[in-house]
């Protein structure tokens, strides 16, 4: 007689619904059994590090039923599992997530994770900005990769910066990550940076309604940027040299709007990074880059 039902057969049989159910897979996880995992290891209570020796364990009732109730939940309402969980990881690290932020996913995690190598000398760096931060990710893998530097950490949304605040009192980042309201660089006074990062909106404003339903669940000011997708990433680029202080750099990350933004500024010398993981769309500016091409940011 075959035993009692172990995590295993619960991440199989949970991959197995995912996948029947046709759902959308490209927040923190990018497919049925790697999502499946997270939804019995968030229902049974198991940490992930726990793996693979807990794989064997079985599930009590009442974490069946938790599994149950999210499995039903995530088909049901097409929400990415981070919204109904709570929680996602970047860079290594858990944040706190709800549906007022972007679910985070970005490829600088990695270049955070190198701390910015070759391209600064990570020593350096004591001024960050995360330009449209979210739920806090970007500036709070900054702080833990640059532990003496000083992270500003801005959104305009209010909600946002709610999960962002709670996020940095959850790693104990107080003293040297501040969360300000900021419309691209107004509202920042006269701060300049040795880093500016930034995961800004970079959606052609039309394209959101031919999306997947669980990109349509995350907020539109988090994705849609205009018409051409570029109305955030023109004005980062215009304010960056002002900003950066000498031997400061720009990245930003823009995904499918890259060929938008080669044509719409053809002599601009971007840096496209290349990274392990196979992402692409993140460019990498120079302050003295910026200062020589000012003539093409002006409107
Ligand atoms: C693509 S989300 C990225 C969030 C986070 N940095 C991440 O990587 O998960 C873009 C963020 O930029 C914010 N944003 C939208 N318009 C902005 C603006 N004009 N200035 C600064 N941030 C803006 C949105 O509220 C949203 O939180």
């Amino acid at each position: 007689m075959p035993g009692p039902l172990t995590v295993a057969d619960f991440i199989e049989r949970t991959a197995a619904r995912f996948a029947r159910a046709r759902l959308h897979f490209g927040h923190g996880t990018d497919n049925a059994r790697d999502e499946a995992a997270e939804a019995v290891f968030f229902s049974a209570r198991i940490e992930h590090r726990e793996a693979p020796a807990a794989y064997a364990r079985t599930l009590s009732a009442p974490a069946r039923a938790r599994l149950e109730r999210l499995v039903a939940a995530r088909i049901r309402t097409r929400r990415p599992l981070a919204y109904l969980t709570k929680r996602s990881w970047f860079a290594g690290h858990e944040f706190l997530i709800d549906r007022r932020v972007l679910v985070p996913r970005s490829p600088l995690a990695e270049l955070i994770l190198e701390r910015a190598a070759p391209f600064v000398e990570a020593a350096r760096v004591s001024r960050i900005l995360d330009l449209g931060t979210g739920s806090g990710c970007i500036a709070i893998a900054c702080a833990h990769a640059f532990p003496v530097a000083r992270v500003d950490a801005t959104d305009p949304d209010a909600g946002a910066r709610a999960i962002a605040r709670a996020n940095v009192r959850r790693h104990r980042l107080r003293s040297r990550v501040a969360v300000l309201a900021a419309d691209v660089y107004e509202g920042l006074g006269r701060r300049r940076y040795d880093m500016i990062l930034s995961n800004p909106p970079y959606v052609p404003a039309g394209a959101i309604a031919r999306f997947p339903p669980e990109y349509r669940r995350e907020p539109r000011r988090a994705l849609a940027a205009g018409p051409d997708g570029l109305a955030v990433v023109r004005r980062i680029l215009a304010g960056a040299a002002a900003r950066l202080r000498p031997g400061g750099v720009l990245v930003v990350e823009v995904g499918e709007s890259a060929r938008a933004l080669g044509r719409a500024f053809p002599r601009v010398p971007f840096l496209w990074l290349e990274f392990a993981h196979g992402a692409d769309g993140v460019f990498l500016l120079q302050r003295h880059e910026l200062e020589a091409a000012a003539d093409s940011f002006q409107a």
